[in-house]
């Protein structure tokens, strides 16, 4: 089944990914409504000037924020900031920036990423203040120079405040910079229960990319710089990655939108709540088990091959088997209804009868 079949089925069957679902209608219509007329072009728009104020006010401080298309971009160019060509960017082995941006954060910045490990995809405090410090000053050997850190991980695991504030301690006292891979940063700071500022420059975060693609905008991902002094390298930087649309507005009515009347913080509480509303029904299929803890909008579960293979045979959609033997992922997204879950269980118990 197409994602445009399952569109018309009366549940939605796909978990692949929270890029799977549509986006809001309130996006959709601050698109229609930004069309009408003549708009500065290159940014210069009102809607970005107001998204910029807008989370000024939400960070509760002043951010210069720089739009582009992708988060990929956001990354990599946030990076590039951050890092001298002879650099050293140290992140988890699992997080996006390492397997999923087709090395883009080494194009943009010509320096080197440093895949480390940690449980639950987040980095180890000791392991990273051992690479901090290594070969500094060796003419032979790339320098360390910034970290990366997502929030939250790819795997759906949260950094609690106190974690992220001992990773920028130790960025500060060795001269290096932080930067947050927010694609679910509102996934995160509602499961956390805190403030944006709290989650980010309080806890020593310098740079963030601030997700709103997977979070129900279309195509629509912001770099928010805490530290103002890098401003005027970005917009050469954007401007040379071909992410400075003449027809900007389309891309900041969407961040308008997304951050008007908290739709931001709604959607993320859905795709939450949906999250551990299938880790509850998921609980009880024999057959299956939920491996770690739930805390964002990705569940990993264990059961039979028999079994998922029927789901998807079934015309449910999720990525298995990638993370070991018969472990599945499923993502849910702001769209995810409480029937679309129901449905889901109801299947798997009915189908778990006969593995
Ligand atoms: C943790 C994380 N960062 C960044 C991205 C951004 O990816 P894209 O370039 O596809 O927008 C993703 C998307 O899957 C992600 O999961």
């Amino acid at each position: 089944m197409n994602i445009a079949e399952q569109q018309r089925a009366p549940f939605n069957t796909n978990f692949g990914s929270d890029n799977t679902a549509g986006a809001s209608d309130e996006i959709m219509q601050a698109l229609l409504t930004c069309n009408s007329g003549a708009a500065a072009p290159y940014g210069n728009d009102e809607y970005s000037l107001r998204a910029e104020q807008r989370l000024s006010e939400i960070f509760e401080c002043p951010v210069s924020v720089f739009i582009v298309t992708t988060g990929s971009a956001a990354n990599a160019l946030s990076l590039s900031l951050l890092t001298p060509a002879w650099g050293n960017i140290y992140c988890h082995v699992d997080s996006h920036i390492n397997n999923d941006e087709c090395a883009a954060p080494e194009f943009f910045s010509g320096a080197k990423l440093v895949a480390t490990q940690g449980a639950d995809s987040k980095l180890d405090i000791d392991q990273l203040s051992a690479f901090c410090g290594h070969k500094r000053g060796d003419v032979h050997s790339t320098q360390p120079a910034c970290v990366s850190i997502s929030q939250a991980t790819e795997t759906g695991s949260i950094y609690t405040i106190d974690e992220i504030s001992a990773i920028s301690k130790v960025c500060k006292s060795n001269g290096l910079s932080l930067h947050m891979d927010g694609a679910r940063f509102a996934n995160a700071l509602c499961a956390l229960d805190c403030t944006p500022a709290q989650m980010t420059w309080q806890a020593g975060v310098d740079i963030l990319s601030f997700g709103a693609s997977k979070n129900g905008a279309l195509s629509v991902e912001a770099i928010v710089l805490f530290d103002q002094s890098h401003s005027e390298e970005l917009g050469y930087r954007r401007k040379r990655a071909g992410h400075l649309c003449s027809k900007m507005r389309f891309q900041a009515a969407q961040l308008d939108a997304y951050l008007a009347d908290d739709l931001w913080l709604r959607n993320a509480q859905q795709a939450n709540a949906m999250a551990q509303y299938l880790a509850t029904g998921l609980a009880q299929v024999d057959a299956i088990s939920i491996q770690g803890k739930v805390e964002a909008n990705i569940i990993f579960c264990q059961m039979p091959a028999t079994l998922f293979e029927a789901l998807q045979a079934e015309g449910f959609y999720f990525y298995s088997g990638r993370w070991g033997k018969d472990v599945c992922r499923l993502v849910t997204s702001f769209a995810t209804q409480s029937r679309d879950i129901d449905h889901f269980v109801s299947c798997a118990k009915r189908l778990a009868l006969n593995v």
